[in-house]
């Protein structure tokens, strides 16, 4: 019998994503459990999720809805096929969902990521353009500063140089609007910031360089996350919907992070009240406990694609995994925890609240920005002279050793705790904040 000894702590062989590999392997940080708001690490700490993990634990963490709904669903039906077979929880989950969204928005393809999202909606909206006889629109338009995953779709039509720039040249014709960042007229606004809705009409210059026939769709995220959050300037994406249809272009919603009440209404796209042709969605549909994603789409999309023999499939597209049933168990047992508990509209209620604790970090040392809303924060740090990102990441870490959990992308602390935070929550998470940025460089 061949068997390899493993040693109990090897930490070599997961190559780690996102991650230092070689600095966490000399100084690992280990979750073993959590509940509520709380991790706990291998050394026995209660660690305080300032970030629901990765922007997904909308619920916080064990909640025995969701538990019990993936325990049961194990012993009922572990796996079904979604190619050409069914399962009753996914068109169940697939109606409440549908019913959630704004109309047109009401139908629902699952898939098992953002990324996947992404790639998806973007697929759909190429072949939805050549379904309705516009195959000449092939272009695809993101934004500087964008985050749509990690797919090659999504690096595409993302604008985050690092996460591009080892790739080689990924979709073809594809470009990019301007971002919306403008430290000089915005910083330290609190929730949208007056300037800016020009930004908008970058779209227009993008438009006429290409010829608007060629433009299949835009994606964009409505509150920008992992760029370090980028509120949108007031009036901006309201523009951009009037620009798209006035040129016959789909607008598609990156919605991963701002989808289940992390801007205290159910999506972004009630918040801001501008409704796009398809949603990208993940993360918080199952509050991140089992993997999974969904596209919504218009209805005039889904019924472009129904037509031709009945026993033709329709879209050549799909996981083996969409919409499977342990997936749909736990989505359903989500949306059930986020309505009994009203989660979905508990950040408008704690905004305020929230807003104020942001904004009180201005006056902390080699703070540059400050920008919130709904549940989302974000304290920008002006970097080390020639070390970039050295000065977040050094808070990061201190903020763990004081049992709090913050994320940073280049030198900018993101806050997007659990729904279910309480206002002590806050106090401690922004106390700690404090002492974390007295004591760093
Ligand atoms: C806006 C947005 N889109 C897509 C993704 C990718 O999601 P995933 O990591 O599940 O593939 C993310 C992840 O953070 C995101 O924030």
């Amino acid at each position: 019998m061949s068997q390899r000894a493993v040693a109990p702590n090897d930490l070599e062989a997961f190559w780690m994503p996102f991650t230092a590999n070689r600095q966490f392997k000399s100084n690992p940080r280990m979750f073993v459990g959590a509940e509520g708001m709380h991790y706990l690490t291998s050394d026995g700490r209660k660690v305080l999720d300032g970030t629901a993990g990765l922007w997904c634990c909308n619920a916080g963490h064990k909640r025995p809805r969701i538990v019990e709904a993936i325990q049961k669903q194990a012993e009922e039906l572990d796996y079904a096929p979604a190619f050409q077979m069914g399962h009753p929880k996914a068109f169940e989950l697939a109606a409440r969902l549908a019913a959630m969204l704004p109309k047109p928005l009401d139908h629902v393809f699952f898939t098992n990521s953002g990324s996947e999202s992404v790639d998806t909606a973007l697929k759909i909206a190429l072949a939805y353009q050549r379904a309705i006889g516009q195959g000449t629109r092939t272009r695809l338009i993101g934004r500087e500063r964008g985050y749509h995953g990690v797919g090659f779709g999504g690096i595409s039509v993302g604008g985050i140089v690092a996460n591009r720039r080892t790739f080689g040249t990924m979709l073809t014709g594809v470009d990019h609007i301007r971002h919306t960042h403008d430290l000089e007229r915005n910083a330290f606004t609190r929730g949208e910031p007056e300037h800016g809705e020009e930004f908008a009409d970058d779209l227009i210059r993008v438009i006429q360089l290409h010829d608007p026939s060629t433009i299949a769709a835009v994606i964009v995220e409505p509150v920008a996350g992992s760029t370090g959050v980028l509120v949108p300037p007031k009036g901006y994406l309201k523009r951009l919907r009037e620009i798209c249809d006035q040129h016959g272009i789909l607008l598609i919603f990156d919605e991963v992070i701002t989808g289940f009440g992390r801007l205290g209404t159910p999506f972004a796209t009630d918040y801001f009240e501008v409704v796009p042709d398809l949603v990208t969605t993940a993360k918080g549909l199952t509050s991140g406990v089992v993997p999974m994603g969904a596209v919504f789409c218009a209805s005039a999309i889904y019924e472009a694609f129904m037509n031709g023999p009945e026993n033709m499939i329709e879209l050549f597209h799909g996981y083996t995994y969409s919409a499977h049933p342990l997936a749909c168990a736990a989505a359903l047992g989500t949306l059930d925890t986020y309505e009994e508990e009203g989660l979905l509209t508990r950040a408008a209620e704690l905004a305020g609240y929230w807003e104020d604790a942001v904004h009180s970090m201005r006056d902390c040392p080699n703070v540059i920005d400050v920008r919130n809303l709904g549940l989302i924060g974000a304290i920008e740090l002006e970097p080390i002279a020639g070390e970039p990102t050295k000065r977040a990441f050094a808070a990061f870490l201190e903020a763990y050793e004081r049992n709090v959990l913050i994320r940073t992308t280049g030198d900018i602390i993101a806050l997007s705790p659990p729904l279910i935070i309480e206002k002590s929550d806050i106090d401690v998470l922004f106390d700690t904040l404090r002492g974390v940025l007295k004591s760093i460089p």
